[in-house]
């Protein structure tokens, strides 16, 4: 239907980037996105005028998103059109606009079209090798200086080569040094290196993109002193079993998997080093906050609980709960990676599947009624009942009501 408001408009319109090099490859992407050679809002419109949904549009970049009923939504974007003279007078419409936009793209993969009018619909346009670097695997920037007009594509080609299992070409890898070399990353806002750094960790499978990352002395631009060694690469690949082993028990977790292999990462960095990497990256104040003030909880609470393991050999339920609630997801599960004691693993574990869901049986309410004044008091005895919950000396609500009145 695209091709038919084109049609209608007389604009000629593609389907383009990320959207068709994995329609080609086969992989789900549902974000599409539309080049329109010539005036895109406008079409953007007329498409939702017919279809229902909404647009959002920036005159200044011709830009225009279209969000559909059902909550999908369309990129649309603009080129210029481009009038020659021909050498018999006539003004001919040349379709080099197109060219020119996929020109400025990162990567050849990323630079196919598809026609969406009626008349040609679904016509490849590869002006570039793009089908070719596809079928060997391969991702390769357009020209030399696409590092140096946009740094962040460092990153982008470490994502794409490790999600689509493809290879930086032997000259595109080259550039990507000579940037490094030449400092032009230093440029990079740490917004923006933080935004890329985190979609690297929201990969499936993180650990190839930090490892290349690493590779390619990428770490230090989160923090001067980081390496890859041994230690953390073991830390690392124990973070990806612990997120991996907690998305299947809670498949609808809302906690934030990236800031767990971002913790693992910053683990040999002492508290103020850790700040200040916060700081560089542009990390929201109040993130920065939370993640830093639970990572030094996270790492006193878990000592004491391993002190106190290894004097009593075991501990009860109660105990396990009362060092571990209120720490954050992120923050048990770095710890849970980070430990290399299996039974303090085994705690964080119990405390995730059995003991954080435990509640008592009697109420504020009930305390109440028994004639106990309002008071921190009340905290004190609920939280023994709990207690003798966790450990499973008591079993039912009378139970619980004789522990109180006793
Ligand atoms: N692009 C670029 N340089 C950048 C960012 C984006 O050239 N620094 C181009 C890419 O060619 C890409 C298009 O803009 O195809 C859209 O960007 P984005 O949606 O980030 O890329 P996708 O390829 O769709 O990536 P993903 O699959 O991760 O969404």
């Amino acid at each position: 239907d695209l091709g038919r408001v084109g049609d209608r408009l007389e604009l000629p319109v593609y389907a383009v980037g990320g959207f068709v090099r994995d329609l080609l490859l086969g992989h789900d992407n549902a974000d599409m996105d539309v080049t329109v050679e010539g005036d895109g809002i406008l079409f953007a419109e007329a498409f939702a005028v017919q279809h229902g949904g909404r647009v959002k549009s920036h005159q200044k970049f011709g830009t225009a998103v279209i969000v559909l009923p059902d909550g999908s939504k369309i990129d649309v974007a603009s080129t210029r059109l481009e009038y020659y003279e021909s050498p018999g007078a006539l003004p001919t419409v040349e379709h080099s606009s197109l060219k020119m936009d996929l020109y400025r793209r990162d990567f050849t993969v990323n630079t196919l079209a598809i026609r969406l009018n009626a008349a040609s619909f679904g016509t490849l346009i590869d002006y570039f090798g793009a089908y070719r670097d596809l079928q060997a695997k391969v991702i390769r920037v357009l020209h030399n200086l696409s590092f140096v007009e946009d740094p962040t594509r460092v990153f982008r080609a470490i994502r794409f080569e490790q999600r689509l299992n493809f290879k930086i070409a032997r000259h595109t890898e080259d550039l990507i040094k000579n940037a490094v070399k030449m400092e032009f990353l230093e440029k990079l806002g740490g917004r923006r290196l933080l935004t890329e750094l985190i979609q690297i960790l929201k990969e499936k499978e993180p650990l190839k993109g930090i490892g290349r990352m690493a590779s390619l002395g990428l770490l230090r631009f989160i923090h001067p002193d980081l390496e890859l060694s041994l230690t953390l690469q073991e830390m690392l690949e124990d973070a990806r079993y612990v997120v991996s082993w907690y998305d299947m028990l809670y498949l609808e977790a809302s906690y934030e998997s990236w800031s767990v292999f971002f913790l693992v990462l910053c683990d040999s960095l002492n508290d103020d080093e850790f700040l200040s990497t916060c700081n560089r990256l542009a990390v929201s104040e109040h993130f920065k906050e939370k993640l830093a003030l639970a990572r030094r909880q996270g790492n006193e609470l878990l000592a004491g609980l391993e002190r106190k393991l290894i004097q009593q050999g075991k501990l009860d339920n109660s105990e396990i709960y009362f060092f571990l609630r209120g720490l954050p997801v992120e923050v048990l599960l770095y710890q849970m990676a980070k430990t290399r004691n299996a039974e303090l693993r085994r705690c964080i574990s119990l405390y995730f599947t059995k003991l954080q869901g435990v509640r008592t049986l009697v109420r504020g309410d009930d305390l109440k009624k028994l004639g106990l004044a309002k008071g921190p008091r009340y905290r004190e005895i609920l939280d023994a009942v709990l207690s003798a919950r966790l450990n499973g000396s008591v079993h039912s609500r009378e139970d619980e009501l004789q522990l109180v009145q006793g």
